[in-house]
């Protein structure tokens, strides 16, 4: 059931990461994590507001609310599970970042499942390094072909 739009599951997400780096998140903070003026934050943030996601305290700082953190906390392990699976298969760690965050928010949680029960299947197989490896030096074989 997707209710959010993937702006606000990214602001959300935004939030609890910083929360969790500085224990508070202010407008500025959020802000800067997001590449967004403060204006445009504050909107946001109000809307968020009124949809009981957040607790924004004027001058204050911005709080998610249980129901708030449960979405954070879903994109934010969605995010990770992408980040880790694009670099596994060597996508460079910036793309990879980037790429994750469209991820998160558009695919069915059915796929987003088996995305995340194929990485933990994979990283207990005893020939996992050894596979990696080979992918590797399969990739730089590979690595004058065009896409
Ligand atoms: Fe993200």
């Amino acid at each position: 059931m997707k209710v959010l739009s993937r702006k606000a599951e990214d602001y959300l997400e935004a939030i609890l990461n910083i929360t969790e780096r500085k224990g508070y998140a202010r407008i500025k903070d959020i802000a800067h994590e997001l590449g967004i003026t403060p204006p445009s934050v504050t909107e946001m943030v109000s809307k968020l507001d009124k949809k009981k996601l957040v607790l924004y305290e004027k001058y204050g700082g911005v709080r998610l609310t249980e129901k708030g953190r449960d979405i954070a906390s879903t994109v934010k392990r969605r995010h990770e599970t992408f980040n880790k699976f694009l670099k596994i298969i060597l996508v460079p760690t910036e793309i990879a970042e980037k790429d994750a965050c469209i991820l998160e928010h558009h695919l069915n949680s059915k796929t987003i499942k088996q995305f995340s029960q194929f990485l933990q299947f994979i990283e207990n197989e005893p020939s996992y390094s050894q596979f990696i490896h080979q992918f590797e030096k399969f990739c730089e074989r590979e690595a004058s072909s065009h896409y």
